[in-house]
């Protein structure tokens, strides 16, 4: 009997591929999602397909690559350096991430960065099928980059299981519509039986697109697409809370955060860490911090604002723009504020292995999100896990998918410069009975909704869609 497979499908493998002085490295993700999937793609003959990150330098190259990472259970789509410019850093990264992150006036249409867009989810659509797929199989495509893979693959067989998940806003259908190939990406979208969303207001924005765009029509709660059903729900992710918590716990990292602790004598410590990049709210908290000063000179040379930049898409030109802008602010603050046993800010452009994120979020006192726009967040799901057994308060956009599930966080809109410094204060005066209530409400919903629990909903509400499609036949 034929067993079926699980093929997950996301932009970027959970293996980077890079070259050391002429020798291949394979490089695991910490990311979440990788963690989550594990246990299901390196099962069985399940499989995950993506870009290793990587420009092989030969054929022979090539096929060294694709026998490594089938040990792993892993596929490569291979991409050139000019599919690299027009559908990721071109398409994927000027058109949907501002727009879908409500950056209209960042959006660059080119039309052939559309072109690459279709010509790269081919691909991918390409490398599905030399798997031999069967009906049985059960496809889970990833994020913004492939939207319009549901599609493709439905053309090719039309009862075949295919679950989409988006890890970013879905933006109101009056933005998404600045989009010229609105339609087609919608349409994409809508090959699949299941697309995921994090949040309501997310999924919302999609139907809205779905009837207001393409004039579809919602019957008992599904949108009619030809003579199928296709569902848009809501599905939070979690985080993998029980690595989360027990790294916390190892002797390693609380000698590390102790550590952390001394080297900034004591003094309270505001944790901020994301990747680089415009919806995270970076120059918008680093003024609210400099406000902060200004309001509370009573907490001078009492806090330190940790900030830790990860770096990201710094071949895109406003990614780069931002960078420089960032170290002027931090530097200026510094220089202004800054004294011979001082220094405000300690900012670092760099990634860290997850010891010492977990040994940060340990040591922090305050852990500040201030995204402008975010699909969830999951730094501050992190933090949260890693405060089984000490203190902190977490401050948190209400413009971040998980402040619709982080209630027990201080809330704050992260344009308002005057309420994040507030914020802070308010953070630092906290009584420690109100923070551990606050903290231990928030640990449970974060352990309980955890990355292994929304891997298995999704599952299960995808099979679920599949036998009512079934028997509406
Ligand atoms: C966000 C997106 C992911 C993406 C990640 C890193 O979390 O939702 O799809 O992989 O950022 O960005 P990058 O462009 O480096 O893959």
């Amino acid at each position: 009997m034929y067993k079926k497979r699980t093929i997950i499908i996301s932009n970027r493998l959970p293996v980077r591929i890079e070259k050391h002085k002429g020798v291949l490295k394979f490089i695991p993700s910490e990311g979440g999602l990788a963690t989550g999937l594990g246990s299901i793609y390196k099962k069985d003959n399940n499989i995950w397909i993506g870009w290793p990150g990587y420009i092989p330098d030969s054929e022979e190259e090539k096929e060294i690559i694709k026998e490594e990472l089938k040990e792993l259970n892993l596929i490569p789509v291979f991409l050139t350096i000019e599919q690299i410019e027009g559908y990721y850093e071109g398409f994927s990264n000027e058109v949907l991430w501002p727009i879908f992150h409500h950056r209209l006036s960042y959006a660059v249409y080119k039309q052939e960065n559309w072109q690459y867009y279709k010509e790269v989810n081919q691909a991918f659509c390409d490398t599905i099928w030399a798997q031999q797929l069967d009906a049985k199989d059960e496809i889970w495509i990833h994020d913004y980059q492939l939207m319009l893979l549901p599609k493709l693959i439905r053309q090719d067989d039309e009862k075949i299981s295919i679950g989409y998940f988006q890890h970013i806003p879905f933006p109101p259908d009056e933005i998404f519509r600045c989009i010229p190939w609105r339609n087609e990406l919608l349409e994409g979208l809508l090959g699949a039986d299941l697309i995921a969303f994090h949040t309501y207001n997310d999924t919302q924005h999609f139907l809205n697109a779905c009837t207001h765009i393409i004039g579809l029509t919602i019957k008992n709660n599904s949108l009619q697409v030809g003579d199928r059903s296709v569902y848009a729900e809501v599905f939070p992710m979690g985080i993998d809370y029980n690595k989360f918590s027990s790294l916390a716990e190892s002797p390693e990292v609380q000698n590390r955060a102790r550590a952390i602790k001394e080297q900034y004598q004591n003094r309270k410590i505001i944790l901020s860490i994301d990747r680089l990049d415009y919806s995270k709210g970076i120059l918008e908290r680093l003024h609210a911090f400099e406000n902060f000063l200004i309001n509370w000179p009573e907490y001078h040379s009492q806090v330190v604002l940790y900030m830790l930049v990860v770096p990201s898409r710094d071949t895109v030109p406003q990614y780069k723009r931002l960078r420089d802008e960032i170290d002027r602010m931090a530097g200026h603050i510094n220089a202004v504020y800054g004294t011979n046993a001082w220094t405000p800010i300690a900012y670092y452009y760099n990634t860290y292995p997850v010891e010492e994120l977990s040994a940060l979020y340990t040591a922090a006192d305050i852990c500040l999100v201030t995204s402008l726009r975010d699909g969830m967040n999951l730094v501050c799901k992190e933090y949260i896990a890693s405060k089984e057994n000490s203190l902190g308060v977490l401050i948190l956009s209400e413009l971040a998918g998980a402040s619709k599930e982080l209630l027990d966080a201080i809330q704050v809109n992260p344009n308002a410069i005057n309420e994040i410094s507030n914020a802070i204060a308010q953070a630092l005066q906290m009584p420690k009975e109100e923070q551990r209530k606050r903290m231990d409400d928030s640990i449970e919903i974060v352990e309980k909704f955890n990355i292994n629990h929304w891997v298995k909903l999704f599952f299960n509400r995808l099979r679920e869609i599949k036998i009512i499609q079934r028997n509406e036949m």
